[in-house]
């Protein structure tokens, strides 16, 4: 399959070389793509990898072919961590389809409904206000900050409340979820993928792994202890006490049901990892482009005292009024896609895609990345041009190809609660605030840091009250 496209020698070339000195694999496969077509394999050991890289092909398959490319692949190291439980890493099926639903609905509950969720929203932008402030016009790193807001989001969806910056085990949570993360990435736990009985290993980072999955299940399992105790049938405050109720109703007439407690452990497991790292790192690389790219700061800034003023609280209703900050978290969105590579799918039959045989089980990998910075779709695609969403009215342009989230059936569950926190925030924050690229600091490489999630390389920034 590789070599679907006509590629010049001086291009494969390229791509070789490339191989010699360590490229993020977003951009390497960018390039592969690039070289050998927009649907080629590759092997890891005997399982092929399909790469899907232009819209065309991510929707072909993802959309057109939905019921064949929606199941995830089952990655050992994944299955021991999550027991094929949650949404992200479920099985394609209807267990899967019982828990998105209703986890879905819930938080549209709790995000758009009566109680709402914006209140939340604008009271922990104050908590980054108040952070930011205490460093005056000095230069600082922006990252736990922003991490500990969208992580409290998180936490009062899910538990109806949120945690001091400074409480000792919110900051423990944090740093346990972050390591886990680190030490999933890791070569030698990698390993387990190959022999699984390594996760066992009573040393190293297997060790370390197996007792972050311990600390964090008993501070998770202790709040979900405290919901159950004090639990109202009439008045659910948060998505755990719904899930707990959905729970009983369940066991009145379905002894099979797939809700239980255990379930509810790893879907809230999944909003924090799904949830968390996503948001956090769009904020990040919005506050970079934004302070060096200071005339598009302005823009968005000049919309906001005209919709809003320097006072009121921004709301989601003032959305439609405000399309240059749409455009603007939406270009943010086109040029970092914090997923690149999306997660991975796997085809459940053998199927023919774009002429070519799919083998049932091969992996799937939509490059989200590549389609997001295809020059066939968009004019100068590296370059940072919010106007690009707009039409010559000024009025905000839906694009198809625009896919931070994905597509088809296992679309980014948290969308809108993500675009709500991701607008909220970042208006609050450039209502008070502008952002300054610090004079004499290096400019970071904007291909980002590849890991679970593309985040931005650490940098420091000056927040000058407006
Ligand atoms: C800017 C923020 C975010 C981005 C860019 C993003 C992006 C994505 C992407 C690309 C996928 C894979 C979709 C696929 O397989 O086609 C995904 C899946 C998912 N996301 Fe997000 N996400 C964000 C925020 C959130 C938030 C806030 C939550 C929840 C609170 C969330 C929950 C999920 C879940 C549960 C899935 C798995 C869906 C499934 O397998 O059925 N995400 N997200």
């Amino acid at each position: 399959m590789m070599g679907a496209s006509s590629s010049s020698s001086t291009s494969f070339r390229k791509s070789l070389q490339r191989f010699q000195r360590p490229l993020a694999p977003h951009l390497l496969l960018t390039e592969l793509g690039r070289a050998y077509g927009n649907l080629f394999s590759l092997f890891v050991g005997s399982r092929p990898i399909i790469v899907l890289s232009d819209f065309d092909t991510v929707r072909d398959a993802l959309v057109n072919q939905a019921e064949v490319f929606s199941d995830r692949p089952s990655i050992p190291l994944v299955a021991l961590l999550t027991k094929k439980m949650g949404v992200v890493f479920a099985p394609y099926g209807p267990i899967w389809r019982k828990q998105r639903r209703f986890s879905h609905s819930t938080l549209r509950h709790f995000g758009l409904g009566k109680h709402s969720l914006e209140p939340k929203i604008i009271e922990e932008s104050k908590y980054v206000k108040g952070e930011i402030l205490k460093h005056g016009e000095e230069p600082f790193n922006p990252f736990p900050i922003i991490g500990n807001a969208v992580s409290n989001i998180i936490c009062s969806m899910a538990f109806g409340r949120r945690f001091d910056y400074d409480d000792i085990g919110f900051k423990t949570l944090l740093r346990l979820i972050s390591r886990g993360l680190e030490i999933t990435l890791n070569n030698q736990i990698l390993l387990v993928n190959i022999c699984p009985w390594l996760y066992y290993l009573p040393f190293g980072c297997f060790r370390e792994l197996r007792q972050i999955e311990l600390d964090v299940t008993a501070f998770l399992k202790k709040i979900i202890m405290q919901h159950r105790e004090s639990l109202d049938a009439q008045n659910p405050r948060d998505f755990t006490d719904m899930y707990l109720l959905h729970v009983d109703e369940e066991k009145k007439t379905n002894s099979e049901s797939s809700f239980n407690e255990d379930y509810l452990f790893f879907i809230i497991a999944d909003l924090f990892i799904a949830g968390t790292d996503t948001t956090s790192n769009t904020l990040l690389w919005s506050l970079l482009y934004l302070s060096l790219h200071p005339q598009e700061q302005k823009k968005v800034q000049a919309e906001i005292d005209l919709v809003i003023g320097r006072e009121r609280p921004p709301s989601l209703a003032d959305k439609a009024q405000m399309p240059f900050t749409e455009a603007t978290i939406m270009e943010v969105q086109r040029m970092t896609v914090v997923v690149p590579l999306s997660i991975p799918r796997m085809a459940s039959e053998t199927t023919k895609l774009q002429g070519y045989t799919i083998p049932k089980g091969s992996v799937i990998i939509p490059n989200l990345w590549s389609v997001h910075r295809d020059p066939k779709i968009w004019e100068k695609p590296d370059d940072f041009h919010p106007a690009r969403f707009l039409d010559e009215n000024g009025q905000l342009l839906k694009k198809e190809t625009f896919i931070p989230f994905g597509i088809g059936r296992r679309v980014c569950m948290g969308e809108q609660l993500a675009k709500m926190e991701l607008f909220l925030m970042l208006v609050s924050l450039l209502q008070t605030f502008t952002f300054q690229f610090p004079e004499d600091a290096k400019k970071p490489p904007m291909e980002g840091r590849f890991g679970l999630t593309l985040a931005p390389f650490p940098y420091n920034i000056i927040a000058l009250k407006r």
